[in-house]
């Protein structure tokens, strides 16, 4: 067999390239470590075999291990050795990307090396955590991304730092938990999970089925620094969302496109729901419940935190989250009040930069491959530009009303449960008549204003509590009465009924 079933599966796509003869590519990867790895591996492979050369600013051109002590700090010389270099070579170029916006001469040997290389079995590979393109490069120039490790690499990683670092150190053996180990490290670079590894194996003799939760945790804290991507556990089953069975029925239908016999079928992989309605009415509940009933993992986008540069450029935190939620997927992608994203590049003095980003956000949505559900919801409807809502971007938009009598009846039975409280039939359909107008968050509050008055009076709540913490409330109905009504309004033409 030939070699290249060894090789990683990322360089599958810069393998078809460099074949293909294509001279310059562009390598988008924080993991440069991991990924020079992977091309010199990929540079003995190919056939015919190509020298690998790298290049940064501190050492110049290296060979191997060996700096050849060509073109230090010299970016244009770099590019003269290329040129000059007379046999098929990779040369993999560190640190090149300031240089791209800073110097035309850089620029323009660049497009020597396009035209000059084309005919040779020389390749040049820009490796950078960071798109940098100069209009004059776009077309001479392939960028790839570098997919995070996936399964089969994570296992390589966590096999081999435990065997350097904690060698008595055992690991699962049973595969069905050893898998579900290997896939908590889903989404992460190989540098993060060999830092969890040497972090979990301080702890602890086995890299078992116990330490799974300590590498969730670890998961967690590290996307966490990240923040515009954080994991929600989802503990809400849809038996907690009060009504709005409309959707409920929605989301086990559709469980059934994940299958493998829906495609069989001839049925398209579920993409993404938009669910729009009044604040409180369980949005945010039926997104959580959603990806408990498909037993799928749910990551939350900050939108305002992507466009408000609070985790580098917007380009970069979306790039970043995108390739994390594509390693975890099957997974759904939960993007809370998706408006705001969208009105912050409309008001902003660099809305042709942003809207650029909020436009390659929608063609990724359209395109792509991994099974990423996008879940998204939104208040403000309008601020949604018109091209977010047209006909097949999401399998269905959703409109969440403020819930009727019998959905009521349900909310009130189901947080009274939940706090170990019991109320009659009658007693719960008297509630929702006087609940007309009311939220499930607005329902919820009354019952614990009540529970905190029978607190403080030491004794069992009762019915009169609920009535009179209600009483003194102003449902958000009245006091937004028109933006309700507007809402609805714009519902009525665009948007299913959840309930
Ligand atoms: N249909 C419902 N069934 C049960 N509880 C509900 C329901 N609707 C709302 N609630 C309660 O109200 C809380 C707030 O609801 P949720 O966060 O889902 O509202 P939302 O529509 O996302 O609001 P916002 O637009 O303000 O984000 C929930 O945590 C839940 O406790
Ligand atoms: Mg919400």
């Amino acid at each position: 067999m030939n070699e290249s079933t060894h090789l990683p599966p990322p360089l599958a796509p810069i393998r078809t390239h460099i074949e293909a003869g294509y001279p310059i590519l562009y390598v988008l990867s924080w993991e440069e470590q991991r990924v020079e790895t992977h091309l010199s591996l990929l540079a003995a492979a190919l056939d015919p075999v190509r020298l690998f050369f790298t290049w940064t600013t501190t050492d110049g051109l290296s060979h191997g291990a060996q700096s050849t002590g060509t073109a230090q700090g010299d970016p244009l010389a770099a590019l003269d050795f290329v040129l000059d270099y007379d046999a098929p070579a990779v040369f993999v170029l560190k640190d090149f990307h300031p240089f791209l916006s800073q110097r035309v001469d850089i620029v323009r040997r660049l497009r020597d090396c396009y035209q000059s290389l084309r005919q040779t079995q020389k390749t040049l590979i820009i490796l950078a955590p960071k798109l940098v393109m100069p209009p004059e490069l776009e077309k001479e120039i392939t960028v790839l991304d570098y997919p995070l490790p996936d399964q089969g690499e994570i296992e390589e990683i966590v096999v081999a730092e435990l065997k350097s670092f904690r060698p008595a150190a055992t690991i699962e053996t049973d595969r069905l938990r050893r898998d579900a180990i290997f896939r908590a490290f889903l989404g992460l670079t190989s540098d993060e999970v060999a830092d969890i590894v040497r972090k979990i194996a301080l702890r602890r003799d086995a890299m078992d089925v116990e330490a799974l939760e300590d590498i969730i945790e670890e998961k967690r804290l590290l996307l966490r620094k990240s923040e515009i991507l954080e994991f929600i556990p989802s503990p809400v089953h849809m038996k907690n969302v009060g009504g709005l069975a409309n959707f409920k029925r929605w989301a086990e239908i559709r469980a059934l496109g994940f299958t493998r016999e829906a495609r069989a079928f001839g049925l398209p992989v579920p993409k993404g729901v938009l669910i729009t309605g009044i604040s409180g009415c369980g949005k945010s509940l039926l997104i959580q419940a959603l990806a408990n009933l498909w037993h799928q993992p749910l990551l939350r986008l900050d939108m305002g935190r992507v466009f408000g540069g609070f985790a580098g450029t917007p380009e970069e935190s979306l790039r970043r989250a995108i390739l994390t939620v594509e390693a975890v997927a099957p997974a759904v992608l939960w993007i809370d009040e998706i408006e705001m994203g969208v009105s912050v590049f409309s008001d902003s003095i660099e809305s042709g930069a942003t809207s650029r980003i909020f436009a390659s956000f929608l063609t990724w949505m359209q395109e792509k491959k991994a099974p990423v559900f996008i879940a998204a919801t939104a208040n403000d409807i309008d601020r949604l530009p018109p091209e977010f809502i047209r006909k097949g971007r999401f399998d269905e938009v959703f409109f969440v009303d403020l819930p009727r009598q019998q959905e009521r009846e349900d909310i009130f039975r189901i947080h009274l449960e939940t706090r170990g409280k019991a109320a009659s039939q009658v007693s719960l359909e008297g509630l929702a008549k006087s609940a007309d107008g009311y939220t499930g968050a607005e329902i919820e509050q009354a019952i614990i204003t009540a529970m905190f008055e029978a607190f403080n009076l030491k004794r069992e709540l009762e019915i009169a509590d609920i009535y009179r913490a209600m009483g003194a409330m102003v449902p958000l109905s009245v006091t937004m009465k028109e933006q309700i009504t507007k809402t609805k309004r714009w519902a009525d033409n665009r948007a299913v009924r959840a309930s």
